[in-house]
C-alpha cells in the first residue's frame, strides 16, 4: 500500500499547477493537498473549482519568497512532498520586465529549498521536493539537431529561461550538498484547459472567437514540442512516486509542430466547431508580426529516460489534444472573458502594437 502523502503545491492556481491538483485529488483522494499561490495575474482561484470544498484540501494565498509563511506551512501541515510549480512563466513578459522572474523563480525557489532543508528531517521516508522546470533551459536547436536529453548543456536565451536555469542549479546543488531528495523535471510546451490567454494556443483560440488578428511571430517556422497537460500530470505522478532523488527527467509530448502549422490546425478546428465565428474561414485572421527578440528556433525533448526508467510515455496526440483544448475554450467563455482585463490589454499593446 502507498503511504498517504501530504503535498504542498506551489503555483497550484496557475495553469499546470491547477491541472495537477485536479489530477492528484481525483487519483489520490486520501492525500492531503495544500496549495500555496500568490495569485499574480496568472493565478486564478476559479481554476480550483470543485476542490476547495474538499476536507483534505486547503488554499493559502501567499508568496514563495515569504520564508516565515513557508516554514509554518511545512510544519503545521506536516508536508512530506513539495510540488513546486510557482513561477513567472511567460517569455514575452520576461523581456518586458525581467526582475519579477529573478525574484520569484530564483529567490523564491531558494526560499523554498532553505525551508525544506530545515523541515526535511521531520519528514517520513517518502519526502520529495519536485521542481517543475522547462526545456527552455537547454537553449535553441537547429532543424536537424538531436532533441534535448538530460545531459544537454544549459544555454538559456531569455530572462525567463535563465531564471529557470538558475533555479534548477540551486535545486541540483541542494541535493548534492545537503542530500535533499530533490527531483527536477524539464518539460516541453504544455497546452490544455485553464491556460492563461497570453500563451500561444489560448491566445489563438480566444482571438479567433472574438474576431481579432492571430499574431504569428517572425516567419512562423519556429518549432515547439507540444505536451498535453494531462500527460504532464501523469508523468509527474510517476516521478513523485518512483523517481530517483537527485535525478532529472525530461518530459515531452513527441509532437513537434511549426507554429504556423499549429495555428492553421487551430483555425480548421475553429471553423468546424464554432458556429458563430465573427470571421470565417478563421485563417483570414492570421497575421505575421514582428519577431520576439532572441526567439528560440526549435525545442524538442528526448524522453527516453523517463520511458525506460519509469515506464511513462505521452498518450495524447496533438490532433486529439488540440481538439479537446479548442472545445474547452469554446465552452468556457465565462472563464476567459474576465481575464481580458485592463492589465491584459496594456500588456497586449506593449507586445503586439509598437
Ligand atoms: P502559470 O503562469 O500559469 O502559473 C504560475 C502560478 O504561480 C500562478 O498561479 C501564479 O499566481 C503563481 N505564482 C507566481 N509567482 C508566485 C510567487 N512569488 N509565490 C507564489 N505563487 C506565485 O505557469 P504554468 O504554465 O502553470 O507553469 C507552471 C510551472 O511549469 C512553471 O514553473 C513553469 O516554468 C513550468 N513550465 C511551464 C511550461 C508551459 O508550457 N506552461 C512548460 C515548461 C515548464
Ligand atoms: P509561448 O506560448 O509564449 O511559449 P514559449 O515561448 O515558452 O515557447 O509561444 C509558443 C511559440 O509561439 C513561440 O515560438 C512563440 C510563438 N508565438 C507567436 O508566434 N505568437 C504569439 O502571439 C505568441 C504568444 C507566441
Amino acid at each position: 500500500m502507498r503511504e498517504s502523502r501530504r503535498l504542498l503545491v506551489t503555483g497550484g492556481a496557475g495553469f499546470i499547477g491547477s491541472n495537477f491538483v485536479h489530477y492528484w485529488c481525483q487519483r489520490y483522494p486520501d492525500n492531503w493537498v495544500v496549495v500555496l499561490d500568490a495569485l499574480t495575474y496568472a493565478g486564478n482561484r476559479r481554476n480550483l473549482v470543485g476542490l476547495e470544498e474538499r476536507e483534505n484540501f486547503r488554499f493559502v494565498q501567499g508568496d514563495i519568497c515569504d520564508r516565515a509563511l513557508i516554514d509554518s506551512l511545512l510544519q503545521s501541515e506536516h508536508i512530506d512532498t513539495v510540488a513546486h510549480f510557482a513561477a513567472e512563466s511567460h517569455v514575452d513578459r520576461s523581456i518586458l520586465g525581467p526582475e519579477a522572474f529573478v525574484q520569484t523563480n530564483i529567490v523564491g525557489t531558494f526560499a523554498l529549498l532553505e525551508a525544506f532543508r530545515q523541515h526535511y528531517e521531520t519528514c517520513n521516508s517518502s519526502g520529495v521536493f519536485l521542481h517543475v522546470s522547462t526545456d527552455e533551459v537547454y537553449g535553441s536547436l537547429a532543424p536537424n539537431d538531436p532533441a534535448f536529453t538530460e545531459t544537454t548543456p544549459y544555454a538559456p536565451n531569455s530572462p525567463y529561461s535563465a531564471s529557470k536555469a538558475g533555479s534548477d542549479h540551486l535545486v541540483r546543488a541542494y541535493h548534492h550538498t545537503y542530500k535533499l531528495p530533490t527531483i527536477i523535471t524539464n518539460c516541453s510546451n504544455n497546452y490544455g484547459s485553464y491556460q492563461f490567454p497570453e500563451k500561444l494556443i489560448p491566445l489563438m483560440c480566444i482571438n479567433a472567437l472574438i474576431g481579432k488578428q492571430l499574431p504569428v511571430y517572425g516567419d512562423g517556422q519556429n518549432v515547439r514540442d507540444w505536451l498535453y497537460v494531462g500527460d504532464h500530470c501523469s508523468a509527474l505522478d510517476v516521478v513523485i512516486h518512483n523517481g530517483a532523488p537527485g535525478e532529472t527527467y525530461n518530459i515531452g509530448g513527441n509532437n513537434e509542430v511549426k507554429n504556423i502549422d499549429l495555428v492553421q490546425m487551430i483555425c480548421q478546428l475553429m471553423d468546424e466547431l464554432a458556429p458563430d465565428l465573427p470571421v470565417r474561414p478563421c485563417e483570414k485572421l492570421i497575421t505575421f508580426v514582428k519577431d520576439r527578440p532572441g526567439h528560440d528556433r526549435r525545442y524538442a525533448i528526448d524522453a527516453t529516460k523517463i520511458k525506460t526508467e519509469l515506464g511513462w510515455t505521452p498518450s495524447v496526440t496533438i490532433a486529439e489534444g488540440l481538439r479537446k483544448t479548442v472545445a474547452w475554450y469554446l465552452t468556457h467563455r465565462d472563464w476567459w472573458e474576465p481575464l481580458l482585463s485592463e492589465e491584459y490589454q496594456t500588456y497586449y499593446r506593449q507586445v503586439y502594437v509598437s
